[in-house]
């Protein structure tokens, strides 16, 4: 039994990040022989692939994918914990499982990611719901064979979760969503401690994985067929600066796209990193997409200042500009939150002037959640919750008319799209990203699936485009 310490999670040890490769013993690979397994991921990139690992690990011990959750006999659930939502949604769900449960008593059930690393979701799942089987976090998923092997041979909830981060784990097995585009981790991990954000305690202090070891899985990506890479860390942009070596996030960028792989991306690029160097080679190669998410949060300095983003306004705001500069195609995406403890209307104010001057591609918007264990959660926030709804509203309206504009200009422009689904409703029309990452729907045949070709653009609404190959 090892619970979870946000408090032990916040201290960032000295200790050298020690890298492995993943084993599994022979004796676990025989537990899910016969049966299937369900996962269900609530998070970010991140979360998702780690999902990818774990369904990857399940396959290793026998289990077979199903996609039918009440039919399967081990039920995951891959957490969030960036918003008191997302923990809402997975506590209904917990309460699903119950049910599943005593219909079905031999079902093994399970927690895992960011929630499982608070201990007052533990002490919940301990108190409330004993029926679950076993809780492991962010920093052990490879052991989840070990684990899921105590799990069965115990009666009551088996907890492994470890406060302080593991080591880097190479060579984990991985069951890739797409056969087109592949998530690829860099680091691991937050040390910058915004003052909202739940991240550094759930995942561990920053970790960045070896440059060879990212451009060999890249190569080999390449050599599967893949077509897209999407470099993944809660902060890209300070790849490489726990590695006390004489490279950053810019020459691996460059080194990336050298590999000749057709479509680079990353995610997310904290502005107070953002160098000019990083700049110039997102300019300078044409496999790295013109497409930056590059996070607000705020528009007003007294307000960023107590959010600990280390940037103003202005320092923003001549990055964008920057930005726009050397790469004049590029589209620019934002994460803003409204209501942080003590935001008045000068405050939010500040923040529409910047969406007014930014014109974002496309923003993901958030009213402020305080979260336990953070600083921002002991700010005295007297802003009542529907001057903060409402301020949720005005910003989105204005975001939406943005994204609208955004997609107006590419009517009746031939565009580069990488077709890598059919759609739900229709099956003659896929659907996939332009290089941009604007989504179409495009008119064509299967062949054209895994393929990035020139489709014109033929009708936009707020969210997508509609096409047909040109
Ligand atoms: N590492 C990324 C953010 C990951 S979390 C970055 O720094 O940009 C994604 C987004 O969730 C954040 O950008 C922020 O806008 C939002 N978010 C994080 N914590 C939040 C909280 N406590 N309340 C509301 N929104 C939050
Ligand atoms: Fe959270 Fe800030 Fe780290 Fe992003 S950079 S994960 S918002 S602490
Ligand atoms: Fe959520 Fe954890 Fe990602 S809190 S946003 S799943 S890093």
């Amino acid at each position: 039994m090892l619970m979870p310490h946000l408090d032990e999670a916040k201290k960032r040890t000295k200790n050298k990040v020690l890298v492995r490769k993943f084993e599994i013993d022979d004796k676990f690979k025989k537990i899910g022989v016969g049966k299937t397994y369900y996962v269900k991921t609530y998070g970010c990139q991140m979360n998702v692939h780690d999902t990818e690992n774990i369904k990857a690990i399940l396959e290793e011990m026998g289990f077979k994918e199903n996609d039918d959750m009440e039919k399967s006999d081990l039920i995951l659930l891959n957490t969030c914990a960036i918003r008191e939502n997302a923990h809402n949604k997975v506590f209904g769900m917990i309460g699903r499982l119950k049910h599943l449960k005593e219909d079905r008593p031999g079902i093994i059930t399970g927690v895992c990611g960011c929630m499982a690393q608070e201990e007052v979701v533990v002490d919940e799942i301990l108190n409330k719901f004993k029926f679950l089987d076993f809780v492991f976090g962010t920093h052990n998923i490879d052991e989840l064979p070990a684990i899921l092997y105590e799990a069965i041979s115990k009666n009551k909830t088996f907890i492994d979760v470890k406060s302080i981060e593991g080591d880097i784990v190479e060579d984990m097995p991985v069951k890739r969503d797409s056969k087109y585009k592949a998530f690829v981790n860099i680091m691991y991990g937050c040390d910058k401690f915004c003052t909202y954000c739940i991240v550094p305690y759930t995942r561990g202090k920053q970790r960045s994985r070896r440059i060879e070891d990212i451009i060999k899985e890249v190569e080999s990506l390449k050599k599967d067929g893949y077509k897209e890479v999407t470099l993944l860390g809660q902060n890209v942009n300070a790849y490489g600066k726990d590695l006390n070596l004489d490279y950053d996030m810019s020459d691996l960028l460059e080194l990336v796209a050298k590999t000749g792989i057709e479509r680079v991306r990353f995610v997310t690029s904290h502005p107070w990193d953002f160098t000019d160097k990083m700049i110039d080679v997102i300019g300078k190669y044409p496999n790295i997409m013109p497409y930056i998410h590059l996070p607000l949060q705020s528009g007003s300095d007294r307000i960023l200042k107590l959010m600990g983003r280390r940037y103003t306004k202005e320092s923003y705001l001549e990055l964008f500009d920057k930005i726009k500069k050397a790469v004049p195609n590029a589209s620019i995406t934002t994460d803003i939150i409204v209501g942080f403890p003590g935001e008045n209307d000068d405050d939010f104010l500040e923040t529409l002037d910047v969406v007014n001057k930014c014109k974002y591609d496309s923003a993901f918007t958030f009213i402020f959640s305080p979260r336990e264990g953070t600083p921002a959660a002991k700010m005295k926030d007297d802003t009542p919750l529907s001057v903060k709804e409402e301020r949720l509203h005005r910003l989105n309206e204005v975001v939406n008319k943005y994204a609208l504009e955004a997609n107006q200009k590419y009517l009746d422009k031939e565009v580069p799209v990488l077709l890598e689904n059919v759609s739900e409703k229709d099956d003659s029309m896929l659907a996939g990203y332009t290089d941009t990452m604007k989504l179409v729907n495009v008119k064509a045949s299967k062949e054209y699936l895994g393929k990035i070709v020139n489709v014109k653009i033929t009708d936009v609404k707020t969210w997508s485009m509609d096409g047909e190959i040109a």
